[in-house]
């Protein structure tokens, strides 16, 4: 690992250097400044601000309620840690679908909050959004595949990229949707939610880089929820490994503080004043 004295910031033009190269990109959330510092000191390469900020913090069912306000206030938060990694400000549901306008002004207010590029879902449809934002000298990444924000159109959060044909959440459709995203000028996308060799197949299509969730190894990099990274949730999934349990180091630490609270054996002599 890098000491904080080799480290230098990464930037969005290193993401175009990594796609021909052996190297991945390792990306994971992050939503306030205590957080961020401990991420971006392991080195990472991008910290994103994502709108799960909904679910793994606010303890909604979905992403769909977080407004633009507490998106900018969390990228603010990540931004005040001053990482070497690169800062990704999610656009919330809401924030970019009814126009380009809408798309571009709230692109602008998360890069003010202290973001270095903006992230939206979709493909196809919202070429056009992704055009207008980088037109704007935003750089953008996309995410395609499970799209928590479809959550209502997919019947919840569903794996993407099994069924045949030209229908939504096909193979073919994500491969359109991948290069749509690619075309309208994002420097990046993230794949979440199909299997790997779809993935691996929408990878060896493009010319920018893929950073899969649930997408198997064929991608250019990986992201994870932090929650999810570090087993601060009591919940685990297929698509992700809790390299540690601080969620029960976290209950132990705080039982401990009870239970010597409750003897008295809190505070001893060497934390108390004379
Ligand atoms: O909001 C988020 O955390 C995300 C990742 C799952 C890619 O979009």
């Amino acid at each position: 690992m890098a000491t904080e004295a080799q480290r230098k910031k990464f930037t969005v033009p290193q993401l175009a250097l990594v796609k021909n190269s052996s190297r991945r990109l390792a990306m994971v959330t992050a939503y306030d400044a205590t957080f961020a510092s401990i991420i971006d000191a392991a080195d990472v390469d991008l910290l994103l601000v994502g709108d799960s900020v909904a679910t793994v913090m606010q303890g909604q069912k979905n992403t769909l309620g977080v407004s633009m306000e507490q998106m900018e206030y969390h990228v603010q938060m990540v931004s005040s840690a001053k990482p070497f990694a690169l800062v990704v400000g999610d656009l919330p549901f809401g924030s970019y679908q009814a126009s380009v306008t809408d798309a571009v002004q709230n692109s602008i207010r998360l890069i003010k909050a202290g973001a270095e590029l903006v992230k939206l879902e979709g493909g196809v449809h919202v070429a056009d959004q992704i055009a207008a934002i980088t037109n704007a000298d935003i750089p953008v990444m996309g995410h395609i595949g499970l799209t928590p924000q479809s959550y209502h159109r997919m019947g919840g959060n569903k794996i993407q990229g099994r069924a045949e044909g030209d229908i939504a959440g096909s193979k073919d459709r994500l491969m359109k949707d991948a290069l749509a995203v690619q075309d309208a000028g994002a420097c990046a996308v993230v794949i979440e939610g199909v299997p790997s060799d779809v993935a691996a197949s929408i990878t060896k299509s493009l010319s920018i880089p893929t950073i899969g969730i649930g997408a198997g190894v064929g991608c250019d990099g990986q992201v994870l929820v932090m929650h999810d990274l570090l087993g601060l949730s009591p919940r685990t999934f297929t698509f992700a490994k809790p390299y540690a349990q601080l969620r029960n180091q976290a209950i132990a630490a705080v039982a401990q503080y009870v239970q010597e609270v409750q003897s008295g054996a809190w505070p001893d002599s060497d934390h108390s004043f004379s």
